[in-house]
Formats: structure tokens, sequence, C-alpha cells
């Protein structure tokens, strides 16, 4: 199987899953997400609605006629009976996660394939809890969805042959780049943008150069559109801290949390959204 698949379910139609609706609507599959309750459907609407207006205003309006009537949201698992393919974006709690994926399962046929776009929770222990693991892997989207030009595949040991072959087919008519991880903590991207990140963050602590210049050391010395600390106030102190706090426990001492990192997240230093982190946003 290859492209778009004709009907998509979203489970959660929260920041990432009304960008991943979105991207599979503008692709031409017909799309329902499903949410909690009312007023998270509703919510879930304004943010699709919002996605259209953005993209719009990004790459004209002509491009998205029918991308809005492609879109529908529901409090319903049993909408999603029709979906060749269902995508999980709920929050990142494991048992919250299980649920949905048993609910939607539950309502399936047994040719749908169905993905999780969790950040970090191993996606093989998700697998292990579904009736077809075979028919089950990660699809990692990041944020914000729709330009963003990655998606990591995460597949399990108990993925069929084939679920590789179909994944990059719907990664490739989002006109995204697949890469093909096997499940393992962070992933590629997670594992390897906090290596850096930690790195910098010891380098700070050390001493060896300022915040600023450790950065314009990767924009300009390796062509990093944006430097490892500045990166890190983006997606906020107090996540990367989660991040790595896991990464630690599960690949060791190499990922222990630096002090400044700890520091930082305690006096609520948390990056760009508080204002303040290894810069200032005033
Ligand atoms: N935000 C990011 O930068 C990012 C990037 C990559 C991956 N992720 C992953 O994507 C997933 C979602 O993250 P998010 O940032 O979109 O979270 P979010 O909180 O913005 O959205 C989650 C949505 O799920 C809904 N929801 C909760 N329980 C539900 C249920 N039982 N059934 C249906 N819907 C339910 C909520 O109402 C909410 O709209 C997480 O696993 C996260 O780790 C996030």
């Amino acid at each position: 199987m290859s492209g778009a698949p004709e009907r998509v379910g979203v489970i959660g139609g929260g920041r990432m899953g009304a960008g991943i609706a979105l991207v599979f609507a503008r692709a031409g599959s017909e799309v329902t997400v499903v949410e909690r309750d009312h007023a998270a459907a509703e919510s879930a609407r304004e943010r699709l609605g919002d996605g259209i207006a953005k993209a719009a205003a990004r790459d004209g309006s002509d491009d998205l006629s029918g991308v809005a009537a492609r879109l529908a949201v529901s409090t319903d698992y049993e909408h999603l009976a029709a979906s060749g393919l269902v995508i999980e974006a709920v929050p990142e709690i494991l048992d919250m996660k299980i649920e949905a994926l048993i609910r939607a399962e539950r309502v399936l046929a047994d040719s749908a394939w169905i993905a999780t776009n969790t950040s970090s929770l191993p996606v093989t222990q998700l697998a292990e809890r579904l009736q077809r693991p075979e028919r089950f892997c990660g699809l990692h989207f990041f944020n914000p969805v729709p330009p963003s030009a990655l998606v990591e595949i995460v597949l399990t040991a108990l993925a069929s042959d084939d679920i590789h072959t179909a994944a990059a087919g719907w990664v490739e008519a989002l006109g995204k780049t697949a890469i093909v991880v096997n499940d393992a903590p962070g992933f590629a991207s997670s594992r390897l943008g906090n290596a850096i990140a930690l790195e910098a963050m010891r380098m700070v602590e050390e001493g060896v150069a300022s915040p600023t210049d450790i950065d314009t050391a990767m924009v300009l010395g390796y062509r990093h559109a944006t430097g490892p600390l500045r990166t890190s106030d983006l997606v906020g102190l107090d996540v990367r801290l989660n991040i790595c706090e896991f990464l630690h426990e599960t690949l060791g001492d190499r990922f222990a949390p630096p002090q400044i990192l700890r520091d930082k997240v305690a006096a609520g230093e948390l990056g760009r959204k508080s204002g303040q982190g290894f810069f200032s946003y005033p």
C-alpha cells in the first residue's frame, strides 16, 4: 500500500492531533478526529480552523479547497471504524494511550493500521497491549506538524514486514521525509537532540563559552538552523528535563541532567514560555 489512506482516524485533536489531521486532509484523506468530550471536540474544531487559516496564509487558499469538508470531529470512537489508519495523539501518559489504542482497535477492521505519535514512551510496551501488534508502529511527527519535514517511523520487533513500506508511503504522500528507527529510548531525534543540548548546558556550567557563542558554534560551524540552547528554550526546559531523566534511566549516565538544567527548572526559568531560559525573551 502506498499514498495517503482513503480514511484516517486521529485520536486526540490537540496541538499534534490537529496538525496530523490537517496534513492528511490536505493529502486527500477523509479524516475523523476523536476527542474525549464535547468541550475538547469544540477546541479541536477551532484548532483545525486555525490550522486551515494559517495554511491559507502560507500557501494560498486555492490548494485548500475541500480540506475543511474532509475533516470531521467526533466524541464517538465508533466513528473511527472505517479508517484504514488510526493515529493516536492523546497526552503522553502510558495508561491513557493504552486505553485509547485498545478502544480504537476494538472498532477497527483487522486490516487497519494503528500508529502512536508518542515522543518518548516505548512503542513496544504499547504494541504488547494490542490484539494485532503486527499492524502497529510509531509515527513520530514534529511540532508544528504542517511545516515540519520529518516523520520518524518507529518499528517494534512485533511489527509485520510490510508496515515499513506502508508507513513510508503515508509519509511520502504528506510530502515529508521519513526515517526508520527501531524502537529504542528517544528514537533517533530526541536522543541526538538531547545529547547535544546536554553537552551545551555542561559547557555553560563549566564556563567554556557563553550561551550565545556555544549556539553560534553550531549555527555557523555546523549549519544548524538554531543552536542547542535556544532550541532547548523553545522546547521548554521542564520538557527537556523530563526527557533527559527518562533517557538517563534507560540509557545511562551520559544523559544525566546537568545541575544548571535542574536549577533553571526549579527557579521557574523554563525557556521561551516563561520569558527566561538560557536566553531572555522580554
Ligand atoms: N507537542 C509537541 O511538541 C509534540 C511533538 C511530538 C510528539 N508529541 C506527542 O504527541 C502527543 C500529543 O501531544 P500534544 O502536544 O498534541 O498534546 P495536547 O495536550 O495538545 O493534545 C492531547 C489531546 O488529546 C485529547 N484527549 C485526551 N484524552 C483523550 C481520549 N481518551 N480520547 C480522545 N482524545 C483525548 C485532549 O483533549 C487533547 O486535545 C503526546 O504523546 C506527545 O508526547 C508532542
